[in-house]
């Protein structure tokens, strides 16, 4: 099988871990062929420190390279929506970082120009191609922890001197860029199912985004998942799995190494990163590599594991959580 070329949008922070998590699979599989950025000289020294043969000024560029097969966009998030439209316009397969867009209008838009165009898309929620993911699904699915009832997940850090955390403008907060990892988690286990009543409260940093919120999610069956997120606090980033039997306890659950059963500690170690990482486990994004080099090679739109209507729904409870807490973004007035 010839091998999955990669064109990389940005030069930043998290396109530097997932260029190490790419160098952790074989080069037979994956390569990177070229990297744009806003500014040429940042591609330029993107591209020599991690070997990419072409570097790009601006994105268009890329969007016009022939030989690539998948575009990564590891921009900040209120570039998702215009740049993911220009790649699927150019024709291009898309894994987009998370979050795929700043509302669920942007999302509804960028899955419709895929579908329509027959093109792969996926939203880079890394954490659903885990080992350790597949192993909890095995788990539920054994009966082992019996009927689940509630979810609890907590992710936070003191993130908020950070400029597209805290910047209105670049759609910071803590919702789009850390609660999205707890409320795919409860998605997850609960299959998608719909919630019957989702309930939120959350307090406004000083920059006007959204600092700490709690979102409630009430499902059918008396089940319920309690999530947090804060960019202000170290918090201890774990999620439980509770079910009649028994519980699950996921450290690190939005990168997770090991789950914690009845039966003992499964673990499932990450190779070592070659080249410094800015972010943990981020060798474990070659997970998510490896499912959209499948997925093209099957000809699949969007992966089974993280779906477009998985997408939206997460985007939804975004939405309507950042309602409550009375976050407005530029895009939510379009
Ligand atoms: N999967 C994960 O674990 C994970 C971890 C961290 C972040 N992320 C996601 O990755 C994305 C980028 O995060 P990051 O920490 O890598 O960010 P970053 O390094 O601050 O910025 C990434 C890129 O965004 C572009 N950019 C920066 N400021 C901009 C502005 N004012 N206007 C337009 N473009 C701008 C730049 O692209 P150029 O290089 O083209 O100039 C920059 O290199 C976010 O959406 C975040 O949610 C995911």
């Amino acid at each position: 099988m010839a091998p999955t070329r990669w064109g990389f949008v940005s030069a930043g922070k998290i396109s530097n871990d997932f260029k190490v998590a790419l160098d952790t699979l074989p080069k037979e599989e994956h390569q990177v062929v070229a990297v744009a950025a806003r500014n040429l000289e940042s591609a330029q020294n993107f591209a020599e420190t991690h070997n990419i043969p072409t570097a790009y000024g601006s994105y268009a560029e890329l969007a016009a390279q022939k030989d690539i097969d998948v575009v990564y966009i590891g921009a900040i998030h209120t570039q998702h929506a215009p740049v993911t439209t220009m790649m699927l316009q150019a024709g291009k397969p898309v894994l987009c970082e998370k979050p795929m867009s700043v509302n669920s209008r942007e999302a509804r838009q960028m899955i419709g120009l895929a579908k329509e165009n027959n093109i792969f898309f996926m939203e880079a929620v890394w954490s659903r191609f885990f080992p350790v993911y597949k192993k909890i699904r095995e788990i539920i699915e054994s009966g082992a922890v019996g009927e689940v009832k509630a979810v609890t997940a907590c992710f936070g850090g003191n993130i908020s001197h950070i400029p597209r955390v805290k910047e209105r403008s670049m759609a910071g907060g803590s919702l789009l860029d850390l609660g999205i990892y707890v409320i795919q988690f409860a998605t997850m286990v609960f299959g998608g199912e719909e919630p019957e009543d989702i309930t939120t409260s959350g307090h406004l940093s000083d920059g006007g985004v959204d600092e700490i919120v709690t979102v409630v999610l009430k499902y059918s069956g008396n089940r319920m998942a309690t999530l947090l997120c804060c960019m202000s606090a170290v918090v201890a980033n774990e999620a439980y799995v509770c079910g009649t039997k028994a519980s699950l306890k996921i450290p690190n659950f939005w990168c997770p190494t090991e789950v914690i059963s009845p039966d003992g500690t499964h673990e499932f170690p990450l190779p070592p990163p070659e080249k410094p990482l800015n972010f943990k486990n981020s060798t474990g994004m070659r997970y998510e590599a490896m499912e959209v080099r499948r997925c093209l090679q099957e000809g699949l739109i969007e992966s089974p594991l993280m779906t477009h209507a998985m997408s939206l729904q997460i985007a939804g409870i975004m939405d309507q959580a950042r309602k409550v807490v009375g976050v407005v973004y530029d895009q939510d007035k379009e």
